[in-house]
């Protein structure tokens, strides 16, 4: 790897601990104004100075990330289908290298569909954004998109992480199953987790332990975080677990309490205008 590769990958995962807090918020690119990200400038906001990096499309960053952030950009490059439209895995490329360098993006993002109708055209995807990336310097995060009808199983994790990474992708996000550990031994780069659907905070602190435990390099976590009801502190606690080895206990208390102070700061706050 050269060193401009190198260093871009270091701002990904954390060299001191070989691990990442990603933040996703590219939801909108295929689902609309996702619940809680209906307006991503106000979700990003107060989130941006705790994610190791930030995933989203070429169009909230511009729109909605301060320019002054020092938060690295895993732009997402893939899209072209929607939740409604014809088929989710007739992805293509819709962001150049151009854009993303201009954009000064540190990773690219693309999903491929393995199994799916568009499989060819998503690995071919994934395979010229390596090509792209691997001239600039530019790491590529490939995204194991699971379409309704496909298992989420080890087998098939496995079998798309490792595609992904046979086709030259530097880090693949998937999703955490039973025999996790099976998918990050399969696949020779780094393995992180999405979050999937909102579940209860101890549920997603558990997972993130949990996918940790078994190999993971950490999470690209979205609607668990800005869905919860302080995303701050489910962020924190997240991090608590990826990078202070903290216990799903321990990050919970620790969820618990900052959400306990933030509500009394709220109700300071609120008193003061009244007496005022
Ligand atoms: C959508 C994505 C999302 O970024 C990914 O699913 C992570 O978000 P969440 O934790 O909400 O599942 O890649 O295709």
């Amino acid at each position: 790897m050269d060193w401009g590769m190198k260093n871009r990958l270091s701002k990904i995962i954390k060299p001191s601990n070989s691990r990442c807090v990603m933040l996703a918020v590219d939801h909108g690119y295929f689902l609309g104004p996702t619940e809680k990200l209906e307006n991503p400038r106000e979700t990003i906001g107060p989130l941006l100075n705790y994610a190791d990096s930030l995933m989203l499309t070429r169009g909230v960053l511009r729109t909605s990330v301060i320019p002054e952030s020092n938060t690295p950009i895993v732009l997402r490059v893939s899209g072209g289908s929607s939740i409604i439209g014809e088929d989710l895995s007739k992805e293509t490329i819709v962001t150049s290298i151009e854009e993303a360098i201009k954009l000064n993006a540190s990773c690219l993002a693309l999903s491929i569909f393995v199994g799916s109708k568009y499989e060819f055209q998503t690995l071919k995807n994934l395979s010229k954004l390596v090509n792209e990336g691997e001239k600039y310097g530019i790491p590529v995060l490939a995204v194991t998109a699971v379409g309704k009808e496909m298992a989420r199983d080890s087998r098939y994790l496995a079998l798309a992480c490792r595609i992904a990474a046979e086709l030259g992708a530097h880090v693949v996000k998937t999703y955490h199953c039973p025999d996790f550990n099976k998918v990050v031994e399969g696949c020779p780069v780094p393995v992180i987790i999405a979050g999937g659907k909102k579940l209860a905070e101890r549920e997603a602190l558990q997972l993130t332990f949990d996918a940790l435990e078994d190999g993971a390099s950490g999470v690209d976590m979205g609607r668990n975080i800005w869905q919860s009801d302080n995303p701050v502190a489910m962020l924190k606690a997240v991090r608590a677990i990826v990078h202070e080895n903290s216990t799903v206990k321990e990050a919970y208390d620790q969820y618990v309490n900052t959400s306990t102070m933030t509500e009394e700061i709220r109700k300071k706050s609120r008193n003061k205008s009244v007496s005022i």
